[in-house]
């Protein structure tokens, strides 16, 4: 079992930079093609058919089961306006509507993928010690919340679950949450890139998560934060980043596991959307400009599978592995498509690589996580 003396979390103060990541990967694992793709530096479909055919796998690329990800487009939530539940279909896949506002949102927001969200909030809440957030929140006295970019809303759910005197509303472009919510919880459609429609100083905290590859500008985003926060009210973001590591080289260059974080560097790009708010502090920056003070950083490796030593991180790691399992096509196959043309083949091939890898046992991959949050002046 390795060593996962790395892994463990800190506290960190708010301008300190991030462990060095791991430079160099020196093992090349089921690597044949070298040739990289366009100007993107991606390793082309061609390299995992190879891999594939070195694993015997060709025509049965693992167990995968993308067939099973074809959903019906025709899920609806009463009040929505139709044009918000007129969603796209791209390679079987359900996408949010563009038709209800400028936004390019680059995961599936079919049943499929909400569950692996599902299965990610699990696995945040688990790696925070069972928490929901790590702001000094008075749990007796905090009134007004709002959970942006909610996703399926279950993190707000639990908030609203744990916390019945406080009035919680979480915003999104997609009408994916349920209606069946605590009475202290309500949704609204809101489109975070454009001037939020709250008043000024009108929560006691703002929440958000996993926005990255969403955000065109972070410090606008943490701006309407500022404005509709009271004094003296907090804001937390939580973030990651998609690339993956190991710190034993096991994680090689050539990998599919090191190519996937490419994808969505390289995607965000293209969406003017950056994947790297931790690799460019933007949590950190976004907070301080907008005015917000007493700043904290948490920041942690969150490991792949369930290869660490430790028994809490072995149990987080067999999460993280399980919410990319259940489904890397949703996460991967706009950017596939965008960056490189690829179709639902050439990204069945490839996530069958990935899920082998991921579930050998041969490798120690991990990625990194920042929550960051900080409180706006009692006098602004
Ligand atoms: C990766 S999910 C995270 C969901 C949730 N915050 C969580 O942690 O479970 C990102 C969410 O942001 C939403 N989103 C993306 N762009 C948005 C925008 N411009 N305005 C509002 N929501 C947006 C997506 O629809 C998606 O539900």
């Amino acid at each position: 079992m390795a060593d996962n003396k790395n892994l463990e979390d800190k506290v960190a103060s708010p301008h300190e930079t991030e462990d060095p990541a791991v430079s160099e990967q020196s093992t090349a694992t089921a690597a044949t093609t070298q040739v990289t793709q366009g100007t993107t530096g991606m390793l082309p479909a061609q390299h995992w058919l190879e891999a594939a055919e070195e694993n015997n796998e060709v025509g049965n690329p693992g167990d995968d089961d993308a067939d099973s990800a074809v959903e019906d487009t025709a899920s609806s939530t009463a009040s929505i306006s139709s044009s918000i539940i007129d969603y796209r279909t791209i390679n079987g896949r359900r996408y949010h509507s563009e038709t209800s506002s400028n936004t390019q949102y680059w995961a599936a927001n079919d049943e499929r993928q909400n569950e692996s969200l599902d299965i990610i909030h699990h696995l945040l809440t688990l790696s925070l010690g069972g928490k929901l957030f790590l702001a000094p929140l008075d749990k007796k006295t905090v009134g007004r919340v709002l959970d942006i970019g909610t996703g399926t809303g279950i993190w707000a759910i639990d908030f609203a679950d744990e916390n019945p005197q406080a009035e919680v509303i979480g915003t999104d472009i997609s009408p994916i949450q349920p209606s069946w919510v605590p009475p202290n919880l309500k949704f609204e459609i809101e489109d975070f890139t454009q001037a939020w429609t709250f008043p000024p100083k009108s929560f006691d905290y703002v929440h958000m998560r996993y926005l990255y590859g969403s955000v065109p500008d972070w410090h606008a985003l943490f701006r309407e934060a500022y404005r509709v926060c009271r004094p003296g009210g907090w804001v937390e973001s939580f973030e990651a980043s998609p690339m993956i590591y190991s710190d034993d080289g096991t994680v090689g260059d050539t990998s599919a596991l090191a190519e996937w974080g490419k994808f969505f560097l390289e995607g965000g790009k293209k969406l003017g959307r950056t994947f790297t708010p931790l690799d460019d502090d933007l949590q950190e920056k976004g907070m301080e400009e907008a005015g917000f003070v007493d700043m904290q950083v948490r920041k942690q490796k969150v490991p792949i599978g369930g290869w660490a030593a430790d028994k809490k991180l072995r149990e987080i790691g067999r999460f993280s592995q399980l919410s990319l399992d259940s489904d890397l096509e949703g996460y991967v196959l706009y950017m596939a498509n965008l960056l490189l043309g690829w179709g639902r083949d050439e990204v069945t091939v490839y996530c069958a690589q990935f899920r082998r890898e991921m579930r050998s046992g041969n490798y120690h991959p991990y990625y990194n996580q920042r929550v960051v949050w900080a409180r706006k002046p009692d006098i602004s």
